[in-house]
């Protein structure tokens, strides 16, 4: 017998997109923004002492939570801190899941629930997307305890309304998890679900509308109830004192926020029409990165070739994806340092071909 739970022996763990030591690089590979948080973000940590660090933190965040109550426009305890969006997923899938209550979800999407379900050792139901990405029907008849929905979808981009899973969320016997990581970027959100459903969590994250990846912060939204059983499962003191002074401070400054945001989606519509004229099929996006097929040549022949002028993006090899690549709305600057490297890859192609 091995040291290690069987289905642990078995999985191989989650993959991180590639985080290069040198900063000489253009990093569109794991869709961080490309634009500093809030100046009040680095205020606040400086205005960090040695004496807050010496205690623990307050073990739920309550100055995020009472601050992220009022944009929110729901009562603290809706809310439950976390360190990072991921470690809300690895609660749910804790608190719900077991191995006779299975976790579904539609695919292609965010590569890490499958890792948690292993570890869990739960049952995994997927039901693929079709070409247009639309919710699988037959996601409502799963009888899965947990149900995850990315919305906008990583890494298709694309938005399922909220009137579709609404009436998922009245449809299936346990819980739907609405995975909001990237709904800063899009047009809606479906936050007014949760006062609707006692069976909604929505999470978010901190990472990438608030360009706080490095500080991991993300947070759920859910009815009381919910939020109760949830707390049960985290980490005792789960967010540090640094994350929670971060994530305030960014969180109540809006218009930084709100700034960040535009200067991105006009940067997508131009990434998007300039990728377009170059040959690749791109779905239209409402998240901070496009995922776009080249014609003539191999989604990683591009890849590689692009990593070789210190471009990064993002490649999988799965069956259902293979063909494209996930690319990151950089700054304009970025985004036009790729765009003329993808020209001079397509002159090449033509000419070797
Ligand atoms: C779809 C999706 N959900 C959740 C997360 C978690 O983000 P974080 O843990 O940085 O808040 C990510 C991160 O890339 C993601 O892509």
């Amino acid at each position: 017998m091995g040291y290690f739970r069987e289905n642990i022996e078995k999985m191989a763990g989650y993959e991180p997109g590639f985080q290069p030591s040198s900063a000489d690089v253009v990093k569109l590979n794991t869709n961080e923004n490309p634009y500093p948080s809030s100046p009040k973000v680095l205020e606040a940590l400086k205005n960090i002492t040695a004496e807050q660090i010496r205690k623990y933190p307050q073990p739920l965040g309550d100055k995020f939570r009472e601050t992220a109550s009022k944009i929110l426009d729901v009562k603290p305890e809706n809310i439950i801190c976390t360190n990072g969006g991921d470690d809300l997923l690895n609660m749910a899938i804790r608190a719900f899941c077991d191995e006779n209550r299975a976790l579904a979800y539609p695919t292609p999407t965010y590569s890490l629930y499958p890792v948690l379900a292993q570890a869990q050792n739960c049952p995994i139901i997927e039901i693929p997307f079709d070409e247009e990405f639309n919710l699988p029907v037959k996601l409502a008849s799963s009888g899965a305890a947990l149900t995850i929905v990315c919305n906008p979808n990583a890494p298709s981009g694309t938005f399922i309304p909220k009137e579709e899973l609404a009436q998922l969320a009245g449809e299936i016997k346990g819980v739907l998890l609405i995975d909001e990581a990237y709904v800063d970027f899009a047009e809606d959100n479906c936050l007014e679900l949760v006062k609707k459903f006692d069976n909604v969590i929505v999470l978010r994250s901190m990472s990438k509308g608030y360009s706080l990846a490095g500080m991991r912060f993300g947070f759920g939204v859910a009815n009381e109830n919910l939020i109760k059983g949830l707390l049960k499962v985290k980490d005792s003191y789960n967010v540090d004192t640094a994350a929670i002074a971060a994530a305030t401070a960014a969180l109540a400054d809006q218009q930084h926020f709100k700034n960040n945001i535009q200067k991105i989606k006009i940067d997508r519509k131009i990434l998007t029409e300039e990728l377009t004229k170059l040959g690749f099929q791109v779905a239209a996006s409402q998240t901070n990165f496009v995922l776009a097929k080249p014609a003539k040549i191999r989604a990683i022949d591009v890849y590689e070739k692009l990593k070789n002028r210190n471009i990064y993006v993002r490649y999988w090899a799965y069956q259902d994806i293979k063909d494209k690549l996930r690319i990151t709305v950089g700054s304009s600057g970025q985004n036009e340092i790729l765009i003329k490297a993808l020209k001079e890859i397509l002159a090449e192609g033509q000419k070797n071909g």
